[in-house]
């Protein structure tokens, strides 16, 4: 269980905070981890809507929560802990002192600013948490992407919150660094002999990270339109993932050791400039197609704009010059309205060097190490093993099932549970140094600036597929293929 702690959750009644925080800190409060006099201020801007906030948060309850999760009871516990404040966010009027009396004096519990809000209000909103005396040496802020378009306006957004925070109170949340499997891709990694000592040029022959999604704009056309999959997706989740899965070992899981891991391997990755962006990398837009049995209208009808050329798919092949992952690419995917929904990251080791057995044993399939973080969660590898109840010898790929899920029937994981109840616990290492959003900005901003320059158009792919075709392409190239989810 945590410590008592203050959350004022600015953008109380916004799509994220119903979505995904309050559900969160319900499912927290299930499982017994908010301490009883914690409270949580969501903030709205208008007076009607914080009167009405418990009505709509439970409404939220009940409809993103999972089934089974929700009960009465429940809910009229968790509900004793949000009081709903209105206020807005840019004028320092007497709404701000109403929240500083709800808050108090107590300058030893942890409070904990959440900006679930614009980036553009992020600098007035500090400012007068600052001007109302508000921080103090318990106080933690809590941002989200889009922190920047480019690395340019990244540095402002930082530079404006570090104006009031240090950056030891910034927690900067990459929700996939919460996921139950990346957690457990660290210690599958660093606790097992038996994967480290194979982690390397020596047997990996490549890596594939994959997050595909079946959804389309989800009402966020203006966003996503200006943002594309580059930005939206690789800049933070991918990079972040391909940070977990590259790195050396950290001398201990302190955030400073991590961290430090991680932006070296953002500076080891190796710069795709101009030509390059051509060579390396596929952008894709989807058009009409089915999704299951389901008709989806193609990007541009979505969007009702003519002309975007937005990319909404991205295939990368990337290297990371250093003496470990020489000569290893790591091919990372990512697109809206696709097959199916699943993020996946594919080990793919090297053939065994020599076949001992004779052509009628057939072929051994290359190892593998596949890391799924949803839909479900599970860990697989993929070995070689004898067919069962054959006399001759033949050879069969069987799948070691490394899945939590099955071995710990009740896990409800919960990304956003898990680094909210980090940031209150005031444990940084799930979340996101400046330095490294510097360093992801200044590989991704090349790439950016190479499509503006040519005005690269993107590769049509039908809605319900796997991406477009010269994807595969990018693969089949280097004789190899995308392991797509089953
Ligand atoms: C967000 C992106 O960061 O991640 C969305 O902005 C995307 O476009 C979402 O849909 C995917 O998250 P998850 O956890 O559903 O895979």
């Amino acid at each position: 269980m945590t410590n008592p702690f203050d959350m004022v959750l600015f953008g109380g009644g916004g799509d994220l905070a119903l979505r995904k925080l309050i559900p969160a800190l319900y499912r927290a409060h299930l499982e017994g981890s908010l301490e009883e006099s914690s409270r949580i201020f969501p903030v709205c801007r208008r007076q009607e809507d914080a009167d009405s906030y418990l009505d709509t948060a439970q409404k939220a309850l009940k409809t993103h929560l999972r089934d089974g999760e929700y009960s009465e009871a429940g809910w009229s516990e968790f509900k004793e802990s949000l009081r709903a404040v209105a206020l807005d966010i840019a004028v320092p009027d007497e709404q701000w002192d109403h929240l500083a009396d709800l808050l108090g004096g107590d300058n030893e519990r942890a409070r904990i600013f959440y900006l679930a809000i614009p980036p553009a209000v992020f600098g007035p909103c500090c400012e007068n948490l600052s001007i109302k005396g508000l921080i103090h040496e318990q106080s933690r802020v809590v941002v989200e992407k889009p922190l920047g378009y480019n690395a340019k306006t990244s540095d402002e957004i930082n530079s404006k919150i570090a104006t009031y925070f240090p950056e030891k109170d910034i927690f900067r949340i990459d929700h996939y660094l919460g996921k139950e499997t990346v957690q457990n891709l660290l210690a599958l990694r660093f606790s097992n002999v038996l994967f480290e000592h194979l982690w390397d040029a020596q047997t990996i022959d490549h890596i594939q990270i994959s997050i595909s999604e079946t959804v389309g704009l989800e009402g966020r056309a203006g966003f996503y339109n200006e943002a594309g999959a580059l930005r939206d997706m690789v800049q933070n989740h991918l990079l972040q993932l391909l940070c977990l899965i590259a790195m050396e070992s950290p001398n201990s899981m302190s955030a400073k050791n991590i961290r430090a891991e991680k932006i070296k391997v953002l500076e080891a990755l190796r710069p795709l400039v101009g030509v390059e962006v051509d060579e390396n990398i596929v952008r894709g837009q989807y058009v009409a197609g089915g999704i299951g049995d389901h008709l989806v209208p193609g990007y541009l009808e979505e969007l009702d704009e003519p002309g975007s050329n937005t990319e909404t798919f991205v295939a990368i092949r990337a290297h990371i010059d250093n003496w470990r992952w020489a000569g290893v690419p790591f091919y990372l995917r990512t697109g809206k309205r696709m097959e199916k929904r699943c993020a996946e990251i594919v080990i793919q080791y090297k053939k065994v060097s020599h076949n001992v057995y004779d052509k009628s044993a057939g072929q051994a399939v290359p190892n593998r190490l596949v890391i799924r973080l949803q839909p479900e969660e599970s860990i697989k590898l993929v070995l070689m093993a004898k067919k069962m109840d054959s006399l001759e010898m033949e050879l069969k790929p069987v799948e070691l099932n490394l899945t939590l899920s099955e071995t710990y029937d009740s896990i409800r994981s919960d990304a956003y549970k898990r680094l909210m109840l980090d940031a209150a616990a005031n444990n940084p290492a799930l979340f996101i140094h400046r330095e490294e959003v510097a360093a992801a900005w200044a590989w991704v901003d090349p790439i950016i600036e190479h499509w503006r320059a040519t005005g690269d158009q993107p590769c049509l792919y039908r809605a319900g597929s796997w991406g477009p075709q010269a994807a595969d392409d990018l693969l089949r190239l280097d004789g190899r293929a995308w392991v797509n989810a089953r």
